[in-house]
């Protein structure tokens, strides 16, 4: 199999990054977590207590920042912080920061470069239109907003955060709607992406599904 790039979009909790994992290792090749990136940049903005509003900081805060993704996990100056930017107040926050200009540019240029010359899966918002728009192969996932609230319910459960499911649903519904009214790459489909439904399919069968297409040409 030669040169792959595969870019799988789609809301929060479509099951883009469990399935793009699991393709990365049947195929032997890199994964990259878009989402964590900005997550990453938004934890470094709280914990500075920066005002997310406050550009001028936010691009100062910026060009002193490094963020990488390499081997599943996430570095925010040189640590890993998987587990910190999964929490709640990470989640309510990031579509914010994702929305300003300079974080996108940055964060964007840097997934460019990390694709460069590499097999690769992608997941994240904007990774057909923005970030890989020369794909063969794009995705995008989608499934109903109460089984995504479900998903990240059970998964923030399994962190032993309390929540209650109501809630969660409607955060996700405040992060969609925010990441597809933005102005810049917002969430949006490819013309040229598979759309999944997710909604009553396991995870297997999505992952099936994904690479049969890809199987059928290489
Ligand atoms: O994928 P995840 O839910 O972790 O992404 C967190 C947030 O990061 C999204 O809701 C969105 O605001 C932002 N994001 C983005 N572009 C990407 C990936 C994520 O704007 N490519």
């Amino acid at each position: 199999m030669k040169n792959i790039s595969i870019a799988i979009d789609g809301p929060a909790g479509a099951g883009k990054s469990t399935i793009a994992k699991i393709i990365a290792k049947k195929l032997n090749i890199d994964y990259i977590d878009t989402g964590a990136m900005y997550r990453a940049f938004t934890l470094k903005l709280i914990k500075n207590n920066i005002d997310l509003e406050d550009f001028k900081t936010i691009s100062s805060v910026l060009n002193d920042t490094s963020i990488d993704f390499s081997d599943n996990h996430i570095y925010l100056d040189g640590l890993v912080v998987d587990d910190e930017i999964r929490n709640n107040q990470i989640s309510n926050k990031v579509s914010i920061v994702a929305k300003i200009k300079e974080v996108r540019e940055r964060l964007v240029q840097l997934q460019k470069d990390i694709a460069k010359n590499k097999d690769i899966i992608m997941d994240g918002r904007d990774i057909g239109t923005s970030v890989l728009p020369n794909s063969k192969y794009k995705f995008f996932l989608n499934a109903s907003v109460e089984e995504r609230a479900l998903r990240r319910f059970n998964e923030l459960k399994a962190n032993s955060d309390t929540v209650e499911l109501e809630t969660i649903k409607k955060e996700i519904e405040k992060r969609d709607e925010i990441d597809k009214t933005r102005e810049i790459s917002p969430l949006i489909k490819s013309h040229d992406a598979i759309e999944i439904d997710t909604t009553n399919k396991s995870i297997d069968d999505v992952v099936d599904t994904i690479l049969s297409i890809i199987k059928k040409d290489n």
